[in-house]
């Protein structure tokens, strides 16, 4: 069990805010970030975002081939940008953790994007089918999550990042309230187990000086998303019209709420789910 912090006396210093502006406090400069499933889709923005704000960024997806904009991202910014592939073993992952330490130098966030959703009636779920969601969605972000925060325990302070690290999972609207128009309950499961494990990883880590949140966004728009509505038309009405928005999230839409979890910005905030719905968790339209 982690030792927790001993006691602390109050800090009397009230005048601390004057020391760092916003634009310091969001910066990544410096900073390793992993980012699970950062091959296309949110975690691929969310890549985006990190390089933005000066992180770098190692990548592990299991595509043979990342999404052309992965170019993109290797040739656009000064920051270290690398890929590495995953199956979803432990082993596996340990040793892609100790080539990113080996490539980077240290790992000071994670963000968990890599997940599955498939969509079958409960009643006709396969064995076979419903463990591999939940290897992937659970213990993909369980491993992920314990490999980077054993890293983050033992690494030197530096002078952007003097101890510990930032662990953000992205969970989902599922998490929350079932979804329409599609059948996936192991999907919604899986995703109320990230966000369950964001509130007792926090607990548990602060001692160590790790923070760990989740986001559940709702609908958001990847080619993914394009290629279900295309196929099944009646979800694009859904993840338009159901938001109180009146529209489908963008991943625009997430990018400065994961780069606040991952920096300073968000150093008191932690086992929280933030929700980024267009307002769906609180009323649907449809
Ligand atoms: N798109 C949405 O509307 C939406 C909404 C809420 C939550 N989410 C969640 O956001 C995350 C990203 O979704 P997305 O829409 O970008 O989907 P996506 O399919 O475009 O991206 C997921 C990525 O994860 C990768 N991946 C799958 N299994 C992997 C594994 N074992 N190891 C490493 N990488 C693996 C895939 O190759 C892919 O690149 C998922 O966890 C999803 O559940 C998505």
């Amino acid at each position: 069990m982690a030792t927790p912090t001993p006691k602390a006396t109050l800090d009397r210093n009230p005048d601390k805010f004057l020391t760092r502006t916003v634009h310091d406090l969001i910066s990544l400069e410096g900073r390793t970030i992993v980012i699970t499933g950062g091959g296309r889709g949110l975690g691929l923005a969310l890549a985006f975002a990190v390089a933005e704000v000066g992180g770098n960024v190692a990548i592990i997806d299991v595509l043979d081939k990342p999404h052309d904009h992965f170019k993109k991202l290797q040739e656009e910014f000064d920051v270290k940008v690398k890929l590495y592939n995953d199956v979803t073993n432990f082993p596996v992952l340990e040793k892609i953790f100790a080539d990113i330490v080996a490539d980077f130098g240290r790992i000071d966030g994670l963000v968990t994007a890599a997940g599955i959703c498939p969509d079958e009636p409960f009643l006709q779920r396969g064995a076979e089918s419903v463990a591999r969601t939940m290897n992937i969605n659970v213990l993909g972000t369980y491993y992920a999550a314990q490999l980077a925060a054993a890293q983050m325990a033992k690494q030197e302070p530096t002078d952007f990042n003097p101890r510990g690290g930032s662990i953000v999972f992205i969970a989902s609207i599922a998490a929350h309230v079932a979804s329409k128009g599609q059948t996936t309950s192991d999907y919604c499961a899986s995703k109320g187990a990230v966000m369950s494990l964001a509130k007792a990883l926090g607990v548990e880590l602060a001692s160590i000086g790790v923070r760990v949140n989740s986001i559940s966004p709702g609908y958001m728009l990847t080619d993914m998303t394009i290629d279900l509505c295309d196929k099944h038309p009646w979800l694009a009405d859904i993840m338009t019209n159901e938001p109180p928005m009146r529209r489908i999230g963008d991943r625009m839409d997430l990018k400065v709420p994961v780069v606040y979890l991952l920096s300073d910005a968000s150093a008191y905030h932690t086992s929280d789910d933030i929700l980024i719905t267009g307002g769906i968790h609180a009323g649907r339209l449809l």
